[in-house]
């Protein structure tokens, strides 16, 4: 298996030298291939692989065989990227089953650092899995594994309460070893906070451009979102149509990735039309 390039030191080292991390969800070879040849630093095997593969209307009904599938499919080709895979739901109950888990998406699946999704309650899971040489990635703010607790996928940490409950569960995360926060639909002042006071790197999603860097669901980019896509997001395969490009090389996919890239580096994406208050 080809070594990573892009470590947790490179992407630390971006947020110190203010320069955007380009993240994009990827679920196979034919995709990691061309993601890396367009400039994605981070390739994150998410478990949204559930709702725009899978056709589920959440990403609950994902296993942890599917995520290690999906995991081994892009890292057999991924060369340079970070590849980061989501434990699926329950996967990490226990740290024990978290440990066991992520066992197999490092090991089968190839995965350089494992994502779990939720708070403070986890920091004992992250602890050991990178007492066991395990990175992990936390996410916080709007939590898609929870979204029946959540009643609905709507903007989280409005409220000074949850604010403050979001950034007390983001600095005990960092303080139990994670290497990375991705903040998913929080207001973009309240990203824009965590990321000047956290030394790992922020990546939002729809958490406005005051992020170290930002994610987004591929299926998204490209205009083949089933259903609605989410209004942070946006379709960059559509812009470069809409533009006129007239040139046929210049309306494909991996034009709209290296469109993607090159505006998250410029710092203008996400647009103020794309964040959220
Ligand atoms: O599964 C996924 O795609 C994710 C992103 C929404 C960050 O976790």
């Amino acid at each position: 298996m080809p070594t990573a390039t892009i470590t947790t030191t490179a992407l630390r080292a971006c947020k110190q030298r203010g320069e955007p991390i380009a993240c994009l969800t990827c679920y196979d070879a034919a995709f990691a291939q061309l993601l890396e040849r367009a400039g994605v630093e981070v390739l994150l095997v998410g478990d949204s692989l559930g709702m725009v593969v899978q056709g589920h209307s959440t990403t609950v009904p994902v296993t942890l065989d599917q995520m290690v599938y999906h995991s081994r499919c892009v890292t057999r080709v991924a060369e340079q990227s970070l590849v980061i895979a989501d434990l699926p739901f329950m996967s990490y109950a226990t740290p024990e089953r978290a440990l066991e888990a992520a066992a197999r998406l490092m090991g089968e699946g190839g995965a350089a650092m494992v994502k779990l999704e939720g708070g403070e309650a986890l920091a004992e899971t992250v602890a050991r899995l990178t007492a066991f040489g395990a990175p992990v990635c936390a996410h916080l703010g709007l939590l898609p594994q929870s979204i029946h607790q959540l009643g609905g996928y709507r903007v989280q940490g409005r409220d000074a309460e949850m604010a403050a409950r979001i950034e007390a569960d983001a600095l005990a995360l960092q303080a139990a070893g994670a290497s990375l926060l991705v903040l998913e639909c929080v207001p973009s002042a309240l990203a824009a906070a965590l990321a000047q006071r956290l030394h790992i790197p922020v990546i939002g999603i729809g958490a406005g451009r005051g992020c170290d860097g930002q994610v987004l669901v591929l299926h998204d980019i490209l205009g083949l979102t089933p259903g609605k896509a989410p209004r942070f997001s946006k379709n960059f395969l559509a812009e470069r149509a809409d533009d006129g490009a007239n040139d046929k090389a210049e309306v494909s996919i991996e034009a709209a990735v290296r469109a993607y890239v090159a505006a998250v580096k410029a710092g203008a994406f996400p647009a103020p039309e794309h964040t959220l208050a």
